[in-house]
């Protein structure tokens, strides 16, 4: 059982570069690591390990439909900078088009419960079939961005996709991924540059304040809720 070998994992690949752990991955597990991309700062950093060094990680990103005009411009600029395939993953048209249908196009402003149906339809069942038939699915979590993700370990159970999550970049600093996308000239998305730091959709981010916590531009009006499902934390071994 690949859950059993959570801790076998985090302790054999502690000491080993990202390089070296996802070589040894793909070797494992051949065609079954997958990275998921939101072309944030975090997801920039680890896919240019994965091209760079030619590594046999599939790059998929999950299109939500509502994303901005400029993280659509750095999705083509990262294709034409490594000239690899990013494959994209759209909701199904069939449960899109009554949810928008029936209760509009800003339903998610007026409830929780509207704001997690339009996260499953959008990201949430897209990324279920995107790790059909994988084994490791490769994600950019900092535990820096929240309280939430502070307790992780590099290598996690997700049991609702039944696969072992890798965050590879789990441990680093923000500073330590500016400067890594600074020295590798890695492209990133230009609205970084107007005060945005963790990006998702475009209704449902704005740009945060000098103090402000990472996330807290995400899904603002929202008291409480800085997770849109992708990383339910339902994975303690
Ligand atoms: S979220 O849960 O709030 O949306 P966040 O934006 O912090 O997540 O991103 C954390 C990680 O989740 C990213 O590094 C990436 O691995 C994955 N992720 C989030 N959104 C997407 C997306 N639209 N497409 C692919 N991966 C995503
Ligand atoms: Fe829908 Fe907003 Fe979630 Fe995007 S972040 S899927 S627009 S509720």
């Amino acid at each position: 059982m690949m859950h059993d070998r959570i801790e076998e994992f985090n302790s054999r690949f502690s000491g080993l570069s990202i390089e070296e752990v996802i070589r040894s991955l793909t070797e494992a597990f051949p065609a079954q690591v997958k990275f998921s991309s939101a072309f944030g700062q975090e997801d920039q950093v680890i896919t240019d390990i994965i091209f760079r060094n030619q590594l046999a990680v599939e790059v998929f990103t999950l299109d939500t439909g509502r994303l901005f005009q400029e993280t659509y411009e750095l999705m083509e600029k990262t294709r034409e900078r490594y000239k690899q395939e990013i494959t994209t993953y759209f909701p199904k048209a069939e449960d899109i088009e009554p949810m928008v249908s029936e209760k509009g196009f800003f339903s998610f402003y007026e409830s929780v419960e509207n704001r997690k149906e339009c996260c499953y339809i959008r990201k949430v069942a897209p990324l279920k079939r995107a790790l059909r038939d994988t084994k490791i699915w490769m994600t950019g979590l900092r535990a820096e961005q929240s309280d939430n993700r502070q307790h992780l370990d590099l290598f996690e159970w997700d049991e609702g996709n039944q696969v072992i999550k890798y965050n590879p970049i789990l441990n680093w600093s923000y500073e330590a991924m500016l400067a890594y996308l600074a020295q590798h000239k890695v492209p990133y998305n230009t609205l970084h540059d107007k005060g945005f730091i963790s990006i998702g959709c475009q209704p449902c981010t704005r740009a945060i304040l000098p103090g402000e916590a990472p996330r807290a531009g995400r899904w603002w009006w929202e008291s409480s809720q800085k997770e849109c499902g992708l990383h339910e934390v339902t994975n303690k071994k």
